[in-house]
């Protein structure tokens, strides 16, 4: 893999500030965050004064603890436009993202909004060894989905090359990259192998392709996964994080020469890690679930927003902006098998340590009687498709999944291409549980 590090002159002076200069930035822009807030959203105005909090309370980053937190279902129940800080004509942009219940939840931007994202998502892509000059093929989702256009916007703004090729039409993908010859890609790390699977098909070398950083989010992934594609293409895995509340992709990404967990932009967004039961801020290094407060946000200011994803902070390497580890899971997706905790990202990582087996893997929940059951699907390579390699790689994954994992799961080794391609981001778990 080529040294992609930053050379002099790469980053912008805020990445390599001191921690007093980026705190004394943090607290001049949560001021004015918190203000707009208040004056602006009537909801945040109710929620402060019910809290006997008022923004001049804020005179040190820690008095943020004091003020009360935003969840997604706020969002619904302003459905679609209660949130907005600004007159309906100076929105410029709606994004909106599906979920799986009910309304969707809607986010509005500014013109100075767009370009802030398109700044950290430049940002974001400097971090990950991509440049000016370079072109990129970006495969995230276009339309409401904020992927899409959040990197489209971004890779302009470093001033590379775009091929808005978006999600989909897989054999498509390999023809233009194998065409075009990009350097970059951005696309979530499931699909990615789709792409990889139909270089394959297609009979070419991935190898060889002309590309060199992948910049993967929106789903969780671990760092097997981020082997498995670095090996098949030879190039840098990344890992870029974002959500829609906040912002769009770009919040915090991963830098190419540490790989080392995702530097937050906190000069934009501010975190904060809580303990999902009690609501208190735990310390740096602490494991819990994710907070941002927006520090420039006009369209649509997020106070305290609760993520649900769970990881914990720590202090900057490569810039001097915190980082955030890679994220296991969200508290959503946490499956709860006969009293064992367990994350989707757990099972992938005995998947990729299992010889025999494609990187695919679906898990099911079903009922067992009165109890609930996990069965893992997955199948085997082309190369150890036969009975007694499929026996023994079942029974390989089943030990694993129960001596690092905790719980017991029936393992099925289907033929290759047998468990369900990821279009975006991937659905890891079918629940067929009947409740009674
Ligand atoms: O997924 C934004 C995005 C697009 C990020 C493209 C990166 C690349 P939402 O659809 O609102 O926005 O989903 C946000 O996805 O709260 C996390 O649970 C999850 N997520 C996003 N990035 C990562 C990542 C976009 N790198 C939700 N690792 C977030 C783990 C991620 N989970």
């Amino acid at each position: 893999m080529k040294d992609l590090s930053p050379r002099p002159g790469d980053l912008e002076p805020i990445e390599t500030a001191s921690r007093d200069e980026i705190a004394a930035l943090q607290l001049s822009r949560m001021q004015w965050s918190l203000r707009h807030a208040y004056d602006n959203v009537p909801m945040y105005r109710a929620r402060f004064d019910a809290a006997g909090v008022h923004p001049d309370d804020l005179k040190d980053l820690r008095d943020l603890a004091r003020f009360p937190f935003t969840t997604k279902d706020d969002l619904r129940a302003h459905y679609p436009f209660g949130l907005a800080a600004v007159p309906r004509d100076q929105i410029r942009r709606i994004h909106a993202s599906s979920g799986t219940t009910g309304k969707p939840t809607v986010v509005v931007y500014t013109q100075n909004d767009i370009d802030v994202w398109a700044t950290t998502l430049a940002r974001s892509l400097r971090a990950s060894g991509l440049r000016a000059g370079d072109v990129i093929h970006n495969a995230y989702g276009y339309g409401l989905f904020t992927g899409g256009l959040g990197a489209h916007y971004g890779i302009e703004k470093l001033g590379a090359t775009v091929v808005p090729m978006g999600g989909g039409q897989t054999e498509k993908q390999v023809s233009l990259i194998t065409d075009f010859q990009p350097t970059g890609i951005m696309v979530t790390p499931s699909y990615m192998l789709n792409i990889l699977e139909a270089f394959h098909k297609a009979g070419l070398d991935p190898r060889a392709s002309s590309l060199q950083v992948g910049v993967f989010g929106a789903e969780p992934w671990t760092n097997s996964m981020r082997a498995e594609v670095e090996a098949a293409f030879d190039m840098h895995a990344i890992d870029i994080y974002g959500l829609s509340e906040i912002m769009g992709p770009g919040v915090a990404n991963e830098c190419v020469e540490t790989k080392d967990g995702l530097h937050i932009w906190e000069d934009h967004f501010y975190p904060e890690i809580i303990n999902p039961e009690t609501g208190e801020v735990v310390e740096d290094g602490q494991e819990g679930e994710l907070v941002f407060t927006t520090l420039t946000k006009d369209g649509m200011p997020m106070i305290r927003y609760r993520t649900r994803d769970l990881t914990r902070l720590m202090p900057g390497t490569a810039r001097s902006m915190r980082r955030m580890e890679k994220i296991t899971g969200r508290s959503d997706d946490m499956i709860i098998l006969r009293g064992v905790n367990v994350f989707p990202t757990q099972i992938e990582e005995q998947v990729m340590a299992t010889g025999g087996l494609a990187p695919y893997f679906q898990i099911e929940l079903y009922s067992a009687g009165r109890m609930d059951a996990m069965r893992v699907h997955v199948e085997a390579t082309p190369a150890a498709a036969d009975g007694a390699s499929r026996d023994a790689a079942a029974r390989m994954l089943t030990k694993r999944i129960k001596d690092m994992v905790g719980v017991s799961a029936e393992v099925l080794v289907g033929d290759p291409g047998t468990v369900a391609r990821s279009q975006g981001k991937a659905v890891r778990v079918v629940d067929t549980r009947t409740r009674t």
